[in-house]
């Protein structure tokens, strides 16, 4: 199974952004830990800070990887063109947010992404991205 993981604007900074608020992990070591965790998976990994590059991303593997676990992070209140690569792509997308975006300021409720999803998961911390992976693998099986 191959799955990719994205992440948008911001998200390099984990670990040292807002502790308080997306906690004092580096992604690095989380996606160290999901290796470990979903041997069998094939992971690949990208991030950015620049729109564009993340709806090319999205179009590079949306066509021969099993599912993609975005987190769009600031592009997800602001943008149609990422929500236009999803509906755009083959394979199912699963938006995560570390946050609850529900619990925080109201523009953060919106979201120009969601309704092209196959899901969304928010507030979870990190968790929400394998239990995204979990959910594709459940999916296969
Ligand atoms: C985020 C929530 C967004 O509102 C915010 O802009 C982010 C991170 C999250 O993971 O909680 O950068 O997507």
């Amino acid at each position: 199974m191959k799955i990719a993981i994205i992440n948008g604007p911001n998200l390099n900074l984990l670990g040292t952004r807002e502790p308080d608020v997306y906690g004092s992990e580096t992604f690095e070591q989380y996606l160290a830990s999901l290796k470990r965790r979903f041997p069998r998976v094939s992971f690949s990994y990208f991030q950015s800070n620049i729109e564009g590059e993340l709806v090319s991303e999205l179009q590079r593997v949306g066509f021969d990887h099993d599912g993609i676990v975005l987190n769009p992070a600031g592009y997800t209140h602001t943008s149609v063109a990422i929500g236009d690569a999803i509906a755009a792509i083959r394979a199912p997308v699963i938006e995560v947010h570390i946050s609850n975006v529900h619990a925080r300021e109201e523009f953060r409720r919106i979201s120009h992404v969601s309704a092209k999803c196959r899901g969304t998961i928010a507030g979870l911390g990190l968790k929400g991205y394998e239990l995204a992976i979990t959910f594709f693998l459940d999916a296969v099986a």
